[in-house]
């Protein structure tokens, strides 16, 4: 116990009821994409998706997650073949150190996908007209991850380009 479903592959894994997903993914699995930064909830660092919705990994339980499809950084795409969103952070310089990156791309993901389901009428009404989204409503969807190397102009153009 549990069984995860971590990008397509079932795990069984042995681990004590109190293990967060994060360190279930980065120690038990070795799946480090995903970081580990203020592991309380303030920097997005361990983002990943469950169920297409994104979830900071540090706050939750493993052991709540089985039967969820769970998607980190290594199951968006690999060299020679990357997620769009992967290749835009490339193509336009979107980080620095680069710690926060898997984190920012994973969110950049989740929060396109959110788009419809939970972003603010005048928001969702403005993209059915064919407006683009504007730098602002990107910076406010991402506000949950921090980048302390401040590369947030670079990460907007990139999830900018993306979303366009
Ligand atoms: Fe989870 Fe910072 S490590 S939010």
């Amino acid at each position: 116990m549990p069984r995860l479903t971590i990008n397509g592959k079932e795990h069984d894994l042995e681990l004590d009821v109190r293990t967060s997903l994060l360190d279930a993914l980065r120690d038990h699995l070795a799946l480090t994409g995903t970081k580990k930064g203020c592991d309380h909830g303030q920097c997005g660092a361990c983002t990943v998706l469950v169920n297409g919705l994104r979830v900071n990994s540090c706050l939750t339980l493993a052991v709540m997650h089985e039967g969820d499809a769970i998607t980190t950084i290594e199951g968006l795409g690999e060299p020679g073949n990357l997620h769009p969103m992967q290749q835009s952070f490339l193509e336009h310089d979107g980080f620095q150190c680069g710690y926060c990156t898997p984190g920012q791309i994973m969110s950049a993901v989740g929060m396109l996908g959110e788009a419809e389901a939970n972003w603010p009428s005048h928001v969702t009404d403005e993209l059915e007209g064919g407006a683009s989204l504007s730098n602002a409503e990107i910076s406010e969807r991402m506000s949950g991850n921090i980048c302390r190397c401040s590369a947030y102009p670079n990460i907007v153009d990139a999830i900018r380009t993306v979303a366009e």
